[in-house]
C-alpha cells in the first residue's frame, strides 16, 4: 500500500480503537480488539497478534490468522529480538533473519513492536507477519507504536 494511504488507514484504525478501548479494563481484551481490527482493516496482515512475557518465557496471546507457535525459544527469532533490543524490529525478508522462527512457512516479512510497562519493562510484543516481502516500513513502525500504547498493563 502506498505510504500516505497506509498512514490514513492507520489514523482511522487508531481513532476507532481509542473509542473501543474506553470500554475495556483488561489487557487481553485490549489485545484481542487490536488484533482483530488491524487484521481485518490493514492490507498484507497475514498473522496479527501478541506474545506476552511470563516468567522469562514469550507465550502467545490474542491473535488473528493461522495457528501460531505457543512458546518461542528464548532469545531466538524476531519477537525475542524486539524484547531484547527494546525497539521495533522491521524484517523485510524473514528468510534472511538469523534464527527466525517460522510458525507458518507462508510468512515472508515481519514487524515486531515492544509494549512497555510503567517501570519501562517490556511486557509483551505485537507481531505482524506478511506473505509479501518488504511489506513493512517506518510508517507501520510509527503507527503500530501508537496503537500498542493503548494496551493497558497486566494487573
Ligand atoms: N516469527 C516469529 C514467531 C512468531 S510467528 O511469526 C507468529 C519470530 O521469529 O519470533
Amino acid at each position: 500500500m502506498e505510504k500516505e494511504k497506509k498512514a490514513g488507514r492507520y489514523a482511522r484504525v487508531l481513532e476507532q480503537l481509542e473509542t473501543l478501548l474506553l470500554k475495556s479494563n483488561n489487557t487481553v481484551s485490549d489485545m484481542a480488539t487490536i488484533a482483530a481490527l488491524l487484521h481485518h482493516k490493514m492490507d498484507d496482515f497475514f498473522w496479527t497478534g501478541f506474545y506476552l512475557l511470563h516468567d522469562g518465557q514469550l507465550q502467545v496471546g490474542p491473535y488473528q490468522g493461522s495457528l501460531a507457535c505457543i512458546d518461542l525459544k528464548k532469545d531466538t527469532g524476531v519477537c525475542w529480538a524486539g524484547v531484547n533490543r527494546r525497539e521495533t524490529v522491521v524484517v523485510p525478508d524473514v528468510h534472511a533473519f538469523p534464527g527466525h522462527i517460522a510458525c507458518d512457512g507462508r510468512s515472508n516479512a515481519e514487524i515486531v513492536v515492544p509494549l512497555f510497562g510503567k517501570t519501562g519493562e517490556v511486557f509483551a510484543v505485537l507481531d505482524v507477519d506478511s506473505t509479501r516481502k518488504n511489506a513493512f516500513d517506518e510508517v507501520d513502525a510509527v503507527w503500530l507504536g501508537k496503537i500498542v500504547s493503548l494496551v493497558q498493563q497486566p494487573q
